[in-house]
């Protein structure tokens, strides 16, 4: 997620753009820029690295006199590595952007634009929007932008301004964040409330499909069908902390309302579901010319996702493969070929040991790819190939929108592969990417159940130890939930394989033990139900995930639903009541839920 920000007022516009700036700095970024126009036309300074770096670079250019418009931005890479060409604003002719989001057709409108001789400096999916309204640029900034517009397909939020009309802001919202600050003769765009706290508290919050022009004289919203937008202006109440959680109280409750987002991201980022196609840009899966068998190392919550993508690996490509922890990778000799794909996964992109187990695979002979969160950090950078998940930077020490994200791309690389060693027809491969678009409403409703899940957060939060079973796909989703539960809450929890229950965990079978029992519909439903039987007649107290209208919910103690899914997909939906439900107990708790103790977001020591 990037930042943007814009200002036409009677300030100077440098001053309040940095400031702006800095007001997000705490959802991470790798580069930084400003556009500003005065007399002097068009000065832009973009620079690699914090706004410090950004403050360095420009030196004394402030603009002596003129009109006080600008635009700035804070880059969170998502295609085209860290570099300052790569930075925003990009520029094309007189204009400038600042945008955030995915562009999903940038490469069909790159194409053309280069076909008619244009040629580009970046390899950004932003800068062609900015071309491209430069292409349709008359001397009329507002219409360009907006028939530029009618051609981009994806996620955007975008501030433009041009040299050539020194007294007009424009503004540009789909599928990501833009709010319209108005001050005392004074207006500001911003991705996100902080940014503009400090000069105002009175926002327009722009609609999706709006296009908004700004004068000095004042505002014109137009919505998505060409109409006046009437929008209302809000007063923000929110404390500056308040805002950069976007008023939830956590940094990890607002990423767990931010999953069905960022799995849209993502799947916007690869899929083009019409034509059922996949494409990793940065993947290099091409140079596998023969696949034996396929490795998935990482850590933590991480290596749980590994452990569900083996499930659709393994069904799908029907390849051997192989999940280990990536300080067990290091202590083994693996065997390791140039026809073993070795995947690390990796939110922070810096955990040691699963880049020292990337090194020793590499070493070992095998294609690596790295599947991270962060544009260009060091596993991303050392694998042979990586897939970015586009979850936004997580700030929360406990993942969870990393987590779905890091599923969506191991289900993606799994049809992938399948196609390519034609398991799978192209219209197969189309039909589950149709229903891989309805898994963010299916998580908005399931995320809409966290009232319910309080409450039920208000009956355990004093309990001393849980147990968490789930078979199949849902036995990693029982390792995460218990995960979650430990280490915000501190609270001992075992997540186990169902299955394993007479081998052992049974004997913790006892008056009001509190189990989680993760029984989606499916395949291995009726073994669930048996285990949930097991708990009960022992006077467990059985919490179940399960699908809505199963009978299951009369059986049991307290029944989280989760709406019905093609069973391979279970996963994105059983994983979030349990996030949530360790999310309310710690809070309950009065735990410190975004840093809990003796933990770091990135293990960059073993
Ligand atoms: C997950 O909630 C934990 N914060 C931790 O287990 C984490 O998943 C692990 O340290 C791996 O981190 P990485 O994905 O950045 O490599």
């Amino acid at each position: 997620m990037c930042g943007i920000v814009g200002y036409l007022g009677e300030e100077k516009a440098l001053g309040v753009l940095l400031e702006g700036l800095k007001r997000l700095e705490y959802r991470g970024y790798d580069s930084a820029g400003v556009a500003l126009v005065s007399r002097e036309g068009l000065q832009v300074v973009k620079a690699v690295g914090k706004i410090r770096d950004l403050e360095r670079a420009l030196g004394d250019v402030e603009p002596e006199d003129g009109v006080y418009l600008g635009i700035g931005h804070t880059r969170w890479a998502t295609h085209g590595r860290p570099s300052e060409a790569n930075a925003h604003p990009h520029v094309a002719g007189p204009i400038a952007l600042v945008h955030n989001g995915i562009i999903e057709n940038y490469l069909e409108i790159k194409r053309e634009l280069e076909e008619e001789g244009l040629t580009f400096q970046s390899d950004t999916d932003s800068e062609v929007v900015a071309q491209l309204i430069f292409h349709y640029y008359e001397g009329d900034l507002f219409q360009a932008v907006s028939r530029a517009l009618e051609r981009v397909k994806g996620a955007y939020a975008i501030a433009v301004i041009s040299e050539e009309e020194p007294h007009r802001l424009v503004g540009a919202r789909r599928d990501s964040p833009l709010v319209l600050g108005l001050g005392e003769g004074e207006f500001f765009l911003a991705s996100d409330i902080p940014a503009i706290l400090p000069f105002t508290r009175r926002v327009m919050l722009l609609e999706n499909g709006d296009r908004v022009l700004i004068t000095p004289h004042g505002v014109t919203v137009v919505d998505e069908r060409g109409g006046e937008g009437e929008r209302p202006v809000e007063r923000i109440a929110w404390s500056m902390a308040q805002a950069e959680k976007a008023g939830y109280k956590h940094f990890m409750q607002k990423e767990i309302f931010e999953q069905p987002r960022a799995v849209a991201d993502t799947l916007r980022s690869y899929v083009s579901p019409d034509r059922g196609e996949i494409y990793f840009p940065q993947g290099g899966l091409e140079e596998i010319s023969e696949l034996d068998r396929v490795v998935v190392v990482a850590c933590g919550t991480s290596w749980h996702a590994a452990l569900v993508g083996r499930f659709w690996l393994e069904s799908l490509v029907g390849v051997p493969v192989e999940v280990d922890i990536a300080s067990e990778f290091r202590a083994r000799e693996p065997v390791l070929g140039s026809e073993t794909l070795a995947v690390f996964i990796s939110q922070s992109g810096e955990t040691a040991d699963t880049l020292a187990a990337l090194r020793l695979a590499r070493a070992g002979g095998a294609r690596t790819l790295a599947v991270c969160n962060v544009v260009g950090s060091s596993i991303a950078r050392e694998a042979h190939g990586v897939v970015y998940t586009h979850a936004g930077p997580e700030i929360g020490v406990a993942s969870t929108k990393a987590f779905v994200t890091q599923l969506l791309v191991l289900y993606l690389l799994a049809l992938k592969l399948a196609q390519e060693r034609g398991r799978m027809g192209d219209g197969e491969v189309a039909g589950r990417l149709k229903i891989l678009l309805s898994l963010p409403g299916k998580m908005e409703e399931v995320l809409s159940t966290e009232g319910r899940i309080e409450t039920l957060a208000r009956e355990f939060f004093h309990v001393r130890d849980f147990l968490y079973l789930g078979r199949w796909l849902n036995y990693p989703i029982a390792l995460e939930g218990a995960l979650k539960l430990k280490e915000i809450s501190y609270i001992h929890a075992e997540g186990y394989p169902a299955g394993e229950m007479k081998h052992g965990p049974i004997a913790l079978i006892e008056e009001g033990l509190p189990v989680v029992a993760i029984a989606p519909r499916d395949r291995v439903y009726d073994k669930m139900v048996a285990n949930v039987e097991e708990v009960k007649s022992r006077d467990g107290q059985v919490i179940a995930v399960g699908t809505q209208g199963d009978p299951l919910a009369q059986r049991v103690d307290h029944f989280l639903a989760v709406p019905p899914v093609d069973e391979e997909l279970t996963p994105f939906l059983t994983v979030l009541p349990l996030q949530l439900l360790a999310y309310f107990i710690a809070d309950r708790k009065g735990c410190d839920v975004d840093q809990p103790r003796n933990l770091a977001k990135s293990v960059t020591v073993e």
